[in-house]
């Protein structure tokens, strides 16, 4: 079976647009649970875009569901995940002029701070996910990292259309083949949605799957009736 987990961040992201206390990502993560969300993301960036540090404090005590907390190597938020310890760390690069996360990590540099920000969650019990770009070269390298998972970048296929699509989707199948010979657990995500999740779920060995944007814009729209009833209800009963 293919775990779907739920990326929340853009609930906050609409929170944050007021500085206000709804929507609170905290509640969607409950009805994403009862939705069967076998995993709830979060992003803490360091520019706390979205998710606040309170939302990781209050999640980690209340969640259900695994706890996939997505991060960057820096010290001071590897620090936040280790005291809250998630079920799952998933590393990430991280620059603050972008719209959102846009390629995979680059392991080739072997960077001290990615080996120390993977001890480091490791050593507190946390199994660790690479975010990476659907390669070999990465996927070995993230295995000699000696980590849990890899989440290969789906955003180039998402984006492409018609052959150029197809020709990312062989590109996926052929590096998630090497994450399960490498005996890595398989994941992947950005920029899925319901048109073209699909083939993605059908990749042998795919174990879970990250979606966030268009889970979050398919709950405004098919819940905006439904608010719209409730208010108009109260303007009109004494
Ligand atoms: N996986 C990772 C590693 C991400 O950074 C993101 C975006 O925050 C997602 C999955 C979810 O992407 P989307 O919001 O496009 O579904």
């Amino acid at each position: 079976m293919v775990e779907l987990g739920v990326n929340i961040d853009h609930v906050a992201t609409l929170r944050q647009a007021r500085r206000t206390v709804e929507p609170d990502p905290v509640a969607a993560a409950v009805l994403a649970e009862l939705g069967g969300a076998d995993s709830i993301t979060i992003h803490l960036r360091e520019d706390r875009r979205h998710i606040q540090d309170r939302d990781v404090r209050v999640l980690a005590e209340t969640l259900r569901a695994k706890f996939n907390f997505e991060l960057s190597c820096a010290p001071e938020i590897v620090q936040i995940a280790c005291s809250v310890r998630p079920e799952q760390a998933t590393l990430v690069p991280e620059k603050r002029q972008e719209v959102t996360t846009e390629g995979g990590l680059d392991l080739r540099p072997r960077s001290p701070e990615l080996r120390n920000a993977i001890a480091t969650l490791r050593d507190s019990g946390i199994s660790v996910s690479l975010f990476i770009d659907p390669d070999d070269q990465q996927v070995r390298i993230a295995k000699e990292l000696g980590v849990d998972a890899v989440e290969l970048h789906t955003g180039q296929y998402a984006e492409a259309r018609g052959q150029e699509q197809l020709q990312e989707l062989r590109r996926l199948e052929h590096a998630s083949q090497l994450v399960n010979d490498m005996g890595l657990k398989l994941h992947a995500g950005h920029g899925l949605t319901y048109q073209n999740v699909r083939p993605l779920a059908a990749i042998p060995g795919m174990r879970e799957l990250n979606i966030g944007h268009s889970i979050v814009s398919r709950a405004v729209l098919v819940g905006i009736k439904e608010a719209v009833r409730e208010m108009k209800l109260l303007l009109n009963t004494p």
